[in-house]
């Protein structure tokens, strides 16, 4: 399978100090940079005093201070946060905390979808065809709610996604699969100006022309800049399903290049890979990707009932379940890789003060040594973040002591007990 990994231009992200407060989150981990914001890994208190861990989105500056974006990007938070469903990630929070915009949401612990199909490439495992299935049925499943949803009083939210792509489908180690993001290219006014004026919009921050890569899984008509509608998703839905099928993307070229093939939507038969029912599953390829969106499917949940036909006569079977042995069979060494960084990083918030670092690789190499170091000492990599032996030594007391505490609470309830019974 060709590696699909998008080519956006981001800049490396600078160092920070971790963890640091932000508002009611604490940010214990940088886990990503994307075209406009920072992705922390934050831990919550919830009433109930538990931390919960959250995914925090922290706005780059240029586009927080933009009072037109902030407007948009809040009035779709509204919406956006009014979906719940087990195929979109849930959005807990929209708000602003210094010169920052942020967004709080749920953390999907596992990839994105290009970093799963960069690891099945670099591996040479391919993507069965029953997973092609099951990721782009789980999407379409998150898309026809979001489609549907609508407020109390019934009215329809009216929601379109208009950036269904890769890095926003969330691949979680539990064979979950979870769409995020909802909204967000509307506030950044993908719909209104089309990505070439996206790409020069924002001079004053030279901020808004990282948000490209996205012209790829453009309908025609987005990207002709005219009005779209939930079927502009499910041509989406059709590129990344094509791309899931080929093995390779589809556009190719610089954004210029590929919003120009956007627009035509001249879409190329799949190439012979020997997938099962091969003219079926072209059939619901050329109606997803119909320039024409009136002979399109209707619906992300009418392309979903084609992929299922489909996939019944192939006779493939896929399961949450089946997928998510199918992602520890291959990379189960990273998977708890991963893991322990996370909960290392997570400790070092419980037990010390700010450490300078940089962010917790998400690359790790691909064969790991029998006594395999842990992630963040791999070459190049920032010293792992581990309590400084000051605050152990503190964190030890602190145990100790509600242990004696523990103990005395015990013996004085046996006392008492005994005094009710004698
Ligand atoms: N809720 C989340 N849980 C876990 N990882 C996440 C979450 N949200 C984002 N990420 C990770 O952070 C990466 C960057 O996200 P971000 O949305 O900022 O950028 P992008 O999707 O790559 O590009 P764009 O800015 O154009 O949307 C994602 O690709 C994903 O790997
Ligand atoms: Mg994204």
């Amino acid at each position: 399978m060709g590696a699909l990994e998008h080519t956006r231009p981001t800049e490396p992200a600078p160092r920070d100090t971790l963890p640091r407060r932000f508002g009611a989150y604490h940010l214990f981990d940088r886990i990503g940079r994307g075209g406009m914001a920072d992705i922390y890994l934050a831990s919550a208190k919830t009433e109930l005093g538990v931390a919960r861990r959250v995914v925090v989105k922290e706005i780059l500056p240029g586009l927080s201070a933009d009072a037109r974006f902030a407007k948009l990007l809040v009035d779709e938070a509204k919406l956006v946060s009014q979906l719940r469903h087990a195929n979109v990630v849930q959005v807990f929070d929209l708000g602003r905390e210094g010169d920052r915009l942020f967004i709080a949401m749920e953390y999907v612990e596992g990839y994105d979808l290009n970093q799963l199909l960069r690891r099945v490439s670099e591996r040479r495992i391919g993507l069965p065809a029953e997973f092609v299935a099951f990721v782009l049925r789980e999407v379409l499943a998150g898309l026809d709610y979001a489609h549907r949803a609508s407020a109390a009083d019934g009215s329809p939210l009216g929601i379109v996604h208009r950036d269904v792509s890769p890095s926003n489908v969330l691949i979680s180690f539990e064979g979950e699969v979870k769409l995020c993001d909802f909204g967000i290219a509307k506030a950044l006014g993908v719909d209104d100006h089309g990505a070439t004026t996206r790409g020069s919009d924002d001079e004053s921050t030279g901020e808004r022309s990282k948000v490209a890569g996205k012209a790829a899984y453009m309908s025609p008509e987005q990207a002709r800049g005219e009005d779209i509608d939930a079927r502009s998703d499910v041509f989406a839905a059709g590129i990344i399903l094509w791309e899931l099928c080929a093995g390779r993307r589809l556009y190719r070229g610089t954004e210029e290049q590929m919003l120009a093939l956007a627009r035509e939507g001249a879409i190329p038969p799949l190439p012979d890979r020997g997938l099962p029912h091969a003219a079926a599953l072209q059939a619901v390829l050329d109606r997803a990707l119909s320039v024409d969106r009136d002979a399109r499917y209707p619906s992300a949940e009418a392309m979903l009932r084609a992929l299922d036909a489909w996939a019944m006569e192939a006779k493939l079977f896929a399961s949450q379940l089946r997928f998510a042995s199918f992602l520890s069979e291959h990379f189960e060494v990273e998977v708890v890789e991963v893991r322990r960084a996370r909960e290392r990083a997570a400790e070092a918030l419980l037990a010390g003060p700010p450490v300078e670092m940089e962010p917790v690789p998400r690359e790790v190499p691909d064969t790991l040594p029998e006594t395999a170091p842990p992630v963040m000492e791999t070459p190049g990599a920032t010293p792992p973040v581990t309590a400084p032996p000051a605050s152990r030594g503190r964190a030890r007391l602190l145990a100790l002591a509600a242990l004696a505490l523990a103990t005395l609470a015990l013996l004085a309830t046996l006392a008492l007990l005994a005094l009710a019974w004698s």
